[in-house]
């Protein structure tokens, strides 16, 4: 059993259901697990824990609002975030050039200061018509032997 810690990006609200179906197929799972909506850094553990970001792109590829504080706090931090297991999840829709952005930028930061990612980068195109919440649900499913 890990504990996760699921840090939502999302400016219209649909990747938070995105990280609802998430957490539902953690818990299942046996995991434990916390969802921030508002992430704020100093909130969320980093001792033994995995994060799983699940963000969109806005703008011309940028951060949706509401995450943006917790990844320039997550770049200026001195704690030592070694110990820490991510995996991501982007959310994003491939008209746009700059498809996902926001996704790979959070994972090269994390890489940057030496966290751990568990499984490649899970991008969800939403100009295609797809289900995201059951797309990601199997993603972790097809995953869970490495959570
Ligand atoms: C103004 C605007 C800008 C967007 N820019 C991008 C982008 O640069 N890259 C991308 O992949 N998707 C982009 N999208 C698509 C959103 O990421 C997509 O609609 C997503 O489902 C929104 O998730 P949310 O409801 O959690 O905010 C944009 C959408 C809007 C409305």
């Amino acid at each position: 059993m890990s504990s996760f810690q699921i840090i939502v990006g999302s400016m219209l609200g649909g990747t938070e259901y995105v990280a609802e179906a998430c957490e539902e197929t953690l818990l299942a799972l046996n995991h434990q697990v916390t969802v921030h909506l508002k992430p704020k850094f100093e909130q969320i553990n980093s001792e033994k824990q995995t994060w799983l970001i699940c963000t969109s792109t806005h703008g011309a590829g940028d951060f949706p609002d509401n995450i943006q504080n917790f990844i320039e706090d997550l770049k200026i931090s001195t704690v030592d975030l070694s110990p820490v297991k991510f995996m991501i999840i982007g959310v994003g829709d491939s008209n746009y050039d700059t498809f996902c952005k926001a996704a790979f930028d959070m994972e090269k930061v994390l890489l940057s200061i030496g966290c751990n990612e568990i499984t490649p980068l899970k991008t969800l195109d939403m100009r295609e018509e797809i289900d995201p919440e059951d797309l990601a649900q199997q993603w972790l499913i097809t995953n869970s032997d490495l959570l």
